[in-house]
């Protein structure tokens, strides 16, 4: 396994392989590997011909308040989940590479960013654009990896991806859980054992909006009342329900929608989520299929 520590390394690498016939799958990360990384790395190593995974905590979607010094950061570990994974290639760029000291462009996907956590983190999606963008044009990626755990996320950069004529095909992948039901995280980290018991509520309630919306009740305020019911002693942020593909606010489940909460427990800000669709047999959706955003 090669690690790559600048964009023109990286592109070069990835050129080869394209030139040999390969395609390229990617998986962009912030490290800290946990199951859920692991997940989208299986995926991209079942479907294409070479994978890459990036490692790189991003300064540029993390608010001055919040947690870029405290972010975990096991470079050694990380690699050796991916060599063990047989990924191809780890691209760990500096800073300084990526940001340079007159660096000047930001990438800015308007109104799917606005809405869910781009409401209480405004600077985090041009954050997250940015990055993706400078990290597809140096991996050159055929299809990238992301996970439902950040739906929002995933649905603004599938936009991104196709406003700018990247070519990449963005995949989104379930959400993997802990055996009790909590998303896994990295920040999953910052919870002590009484953070770890209340971050429960979260996925506990998701479940039960899941129970309620698979029998048939399809009153957005009866539902997000439900989860906010059920949110115990968590610093709650948002519970929304939203059109899936607008991430617009509905007043009725009559298309598929995205439920989503964010809450505060402790030093962890944490999201989850659940996807549901009306339309289709209430078996045949959920956490185990994988969907194209
Ligand atoms: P990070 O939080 O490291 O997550 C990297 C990818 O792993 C994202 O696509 C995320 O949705 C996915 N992921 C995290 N937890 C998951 C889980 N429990 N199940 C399935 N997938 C999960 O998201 C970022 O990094 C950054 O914003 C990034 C896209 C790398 C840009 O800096």
């Amino acid at each position: 396994m090669e690690i790559l520590r600048t964009a023109a390394e990286m592109r070069a690498w990835s050129l080869r392989h394209k030139c040999g016939g390969r395609s390229v799958g990617f998986v962009p990360t912030m490290g800290a590997l946990h199951e859920g990384h692991l997940s989208l790395v299986r995926a991209s190593r079942a479907e294409c011909g070479v994978t890459v995974v990036s490692i790189f905590v991003n300064p540029a979607q993390f608010a001055p308040n919040e947690d870029f010094d405290a972010y975990p950061r096991e470079f050694d570990k990380d690699s050796a989940k991916c060599a063990e994974l047989g990924v191809d290639a780890v691209y760990a760029p500096r800073g300084s590479e990526m940001y340079p000291e007159d660096y000047a462009t930001r990438v800015r996907v308007e109104g799917l960013s606005e809405g869910l956590c781009g409401a209480s983190r405004p600077h985090f999606f041009g954050g997250v654009a940015t990055v993706v963008a400078k990290l597809f044009n140096a991996v050159l990626p055929d299809r990238a990896y992301f996970g439902q755990k950040d739906a929002q996320q995933c649905a603004v950069i599938q936009r991104m991806a196709r406003d700018l004529d990247t070519g990449v095909e963005v995949v989104e992948m379930p959400i993997v859980r802990e055996p009790d039901g909590l998303a896994m995280s990295s920040r999953n980290q910052y919870l002590d054992e009484t953070g770890r018991r209340r971050g429960l509520c979260l996925s506990r309630s998701l479940f039960a909006a899941r129970a309620a919306l698979e029998q048939g009740e399809d009153d957005a305020e009866k539902i997000r009342a439900m989860v906010r019911a059920g949110m115990g002693e968590v610093d709650i942020d948002y519970i929304e329900l939203v059109d899936a593909k607008t991430l617009k606010p509905v007043a009725k489940v009559d298309r598929p929608v995205l439920l989503a909460v964010a809450a505060q427990v402790g030093k962890a800000r944490l999201i989850d989520n659940i996807k549901f669709d009306p339309e289709k047999d209430p078996e045949s959706h959920g956490e185990r299929k994988a969907e194209c955003c």
